[in-house]
């Protein structure tokens, strides 16, 4: 998806140009991918602009950068400030966000010590990521032959950018041979997550999604989907997952900031219930889309007014 440029990107502190928010060519994130990031979305909601659950995003970075021992200069509540200084000086009614900390420019060498941290949040408009129509009809995906990197080698709870080789290996895999998007299975091939979205299938009126120890990230979206779930008096179970529950469920779709809540409708050439966006689905995207239009009372607190 092209970016559409914006004016001010915050950096280290300070409003700068879009144009003049460089790194240099010799910064360590660049060459061995040691930098973490959040995407995050703002909503044009019913009071006005509000960003969806802001602090749980930046408490997750922090945890990120907590895994990777990489000191973040900022809190979580100095970054929260920063991502609503930036959205304004943008003047963005809805945009996504994507903040990011990595290690600069300073000494070479897989130790990242003696670099500096530095932390940059840019913000654009941006449309649904899997397409309007993929959000009323559903996507074609298959199940990738790469597999969901394992936490014993890189910790899948932490949302860092050497992380997304492996979703860019299963993105482009998935595109190539005329899908949408991938589904990842795990090193024990269960299932575990689409190369940037959490999944949940529906069995027999109950919503079943891989736990966090089938290898996928603690998303946001994820967590706000089970709880609006519970509202809705649709038991959620997490648990190990067979790839060939799959082809069989009611129904199946992903969650996550970009893709929000996206119907699947095709898994390896095997039709998903009825082809379309099923009634569950169609129920948890209504509940979702009204929390982040601000018309849910309930969970106004997940909304951070700009
Ligand atoms: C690999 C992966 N899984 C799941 C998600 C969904 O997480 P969230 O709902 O926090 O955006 C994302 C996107 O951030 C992701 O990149």
């Amino acid at each position: 998806m092209a970016i559409e440029k914006t004016e001010k990107i915050w950096l280290n502190g300070n409003l700068v140009a879009w144009d003049d928010a460089k790194l240099h060519v010799i910064s360590h994130g660049l060459h061995y991918g040691t930098g973490v990031f959040e995407g995050i979305r703002c909503y044009n909601a019913a009071s006005g602009p509000a960003v969806f659950r802001l602090r749980e995003h930046m408490q997750r970075l922090h945890n990120s950068a907590k895994i990777y021992l990489m000191p973040l200069p900022y809190s979580v509540d100095e970054l929260c400030a920063a991502v609503k200084e930036t959205v304004k000086a943008n003047k963005l009614d809805s945009c996504y966000i994507r903040p990011i900390a990595y290690y600069g420019y300073g000494s070479m060498g897989v130790n990242p010590a003696g670099n500096p941290v530095d932390v940059a949040i840019a913000c654009w408009p941006w449309g649904a990521y899997l397409g309007e129509e993929g959000l009323k009809k559903g996507i074609r995906v298959n199940v990738s032959s790469w597999r969901r990197i394992d936490s014993a080698a890189l910790p899948g709870m932490a949302k860092a950018c050497g992380n997304y080789l492996n979703s860019v290996l299963a993105k482009q895999d998935a595109l190539q041979h005329g899908f949408d998007e991938a589904i990842l299975l795990n090193t024990q091939g269960k299932l575990a997550e689409g190369s940037g979205e959490n999944i949940f299938l529906v069995q027999k009126g109950e919503l079943v999604t891989p736990g966090l120890s089938s290898s996928v990230l603690d998303g946001i979206t994820r967590g706000a989907i089970i709880a609006l779930a519970n509202d809705l008096g649709i038991p959620v179970v997490e648990r190990e997952i067979n790839r060939e529950e799959l082809f069989v469920a009611d129904e199946v779709f992903f969650t996550g900031t970009a893709a929000e809540v996206t119907p699947v409708r095709e898994v390896d050439g095997r039709v998903i219930g009825s082809g379309s966006r099923g009634p569950v689905t169609e129920k948890i995207q209504a509940a979702f889309f009204d929390v982040v239009n601000g018309k849910n009372e309930k969970y106004a607190k997940w909304l951070e007014k700009v």
